[in-house]
């Protein structure tokens, strides 16, 4: 009953969130609970990392540090996790979060095969608590514009659509020998894959052909490294989209997408940090973001300010706002990228397209 959940004084209680891994991503999110998302509060921090969950949660003012996900689980006074620990471990912490009875935002990818993620998603839906994964290009302005424009029928019926993904760099990744096999798949392409299946809304991800190389880091190839990739996908509605991704753009953080159809076309994204653009005797020049938490700043915040939402929603029996246009990734979503980005992997290894497992998840999944 909502009236549990209101204090003296009527106003509504805090979404307490508990953040599970506090590193690059983890940091980000901790910081816009703790400042800037509306009615959050950032109730503890878990990561076998003592030493970098204790300063993320002194520099946020939080008191509840442990090493350990289930200490968090377990604390009742926590209405929900955010999980952005390391992809080998979200299926099995989405499974452990939804039986304790918490709502779950979990990072990209949900998990790492689709055997693994079924089982969590089943959790979530016994649990019957909210499910959101982070795919958080649809929360950036020109996007959600994108997609407000192609559910209003203005681009008629999707026949191309283009997706990319261009990580800045300096023409060398350092840290390559540490980037788990398939990454570009299954933690990079796959936000492409959403926003493909995003703004091919009501179609299928029937088959792909990927073809992958290691361009940057040559020298990695033999290794299995990949760094550069580009995809087809052919969807159930006849569409046929393409995603390409890059891990050492000189220039910045690149992400764009794109549907061309019946009655014409509509673009996402762009390369330059603002829409301001210098002239001078040289020529014209622009600024470029050059990290992800720059360009999606507001959409990393948004995304949790929906999530937060949901979870009040949920806790306090209101109702969520509604929007004009599909929104919240969920759990099919999250499982319909994923099969894409495995069947991309199948794609590789074989030299062949391949096709997605695309069979439902369970239709009474909350999504
Ligand atoms: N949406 C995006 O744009 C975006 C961008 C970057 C990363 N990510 C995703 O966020 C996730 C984390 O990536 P990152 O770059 O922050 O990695 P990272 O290595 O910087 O941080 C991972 C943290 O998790 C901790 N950890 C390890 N095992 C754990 C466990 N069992 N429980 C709790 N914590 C654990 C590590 O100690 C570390 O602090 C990945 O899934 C990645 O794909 C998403």
């Amino acid at each position: 009953m909502a009236y549990l959940n209101r204090n003296a004084s009527d106003a509504v209680l805090p979404v307490r969130i508990g953040l599970i891994g506090s590193g690059w991503m983890g940091a980000f999110h901790a910081e816009s609970i703790a400042r800037r998302v509306p009615g959050a509060v950032l109730a503890a921090i878990a990561d076998p990392n003592l030493e970098s969950a204790g300063a993320l949660a002194g520099a946020l003012g939080t008191t509840k540090v442990t090493a350990d996900a289930a200490d968090l689980l377990a604390d009742p006074a926590i209405d929900a996790v955010v999980i952005a620990s390391p992809a080998r471990f979200h299926s099995s912490l989405i499974g452990q979060a939804a039986a304790a009875g918490k709502h779950v935002f979990c990072e990209k990818p949900a998990g790492q095969g689709l055997e693994e993620l079924d089982a969590a998603l089943d959790a979530v839906d016994a649990a019957g608590v909210h499910f959101q994964i982070g795919f958080n290009r649809r929360y950036a302005a020109d996007f959600q514009a994108a997609k407000k424009d192609i559910t209003a029928g203005i681009v008629g019926q999707p026949q191309l659509l283009r997706s990319l993904t261009r990580d800045p760099g300096t023409g060398s990744i350092g840290h390559a020998a540490r980037i788990p096999a398939w990454t570009i798949f299954l933690e990079t392409l796959i936000h492409d894959f959403d926003t493909l299946n995003w703004f091919n809304e009501g179609a299928e991800p029937v088959e792909v052909y990927a073809v992958a190389d290691a361009l940057v880091e040559p020298g990695l190839r033999d290794q299995g490294f990949l760094d550069t990739a580009v995809v087809t996908i052919r969807y159930s509605n006849g569409a046929i989209a393409v995603a390409e991704a890059n891990f050492s753009a000189l220039y910045g953080y690149d992400i764009r997408g794109e549907v061309f159809g019946s009655k014409g076309m509509v673009q996402a994204g762009r390369a330059t940090e603002t829409a301001a653009r210098r002239f001078t005797a040289e020529g014209m020049s622009a600024d470029t973001p050059r990290l992800n938490v720059e360009l999606f700043r507001q959409a990393y915040t948004d995304e949790l300010a929906d999530f937060a939402d949901a979870v009040r929603a949920r806790r306090d029996g209101t109702a969520p706002e509604s929007k004009p246009f599909t929104l919240t990734p969920g759990a099919s979503d999250a499982r319909r990228a994923l099969a894409v980005a495995l069947a991309c992997i199948e794609s590789v290894k074989r030299g062949t397209p391949a096709t997605v497992n695309t069979v439902a998840v369970n239709e009474n999944v909350v999504l």
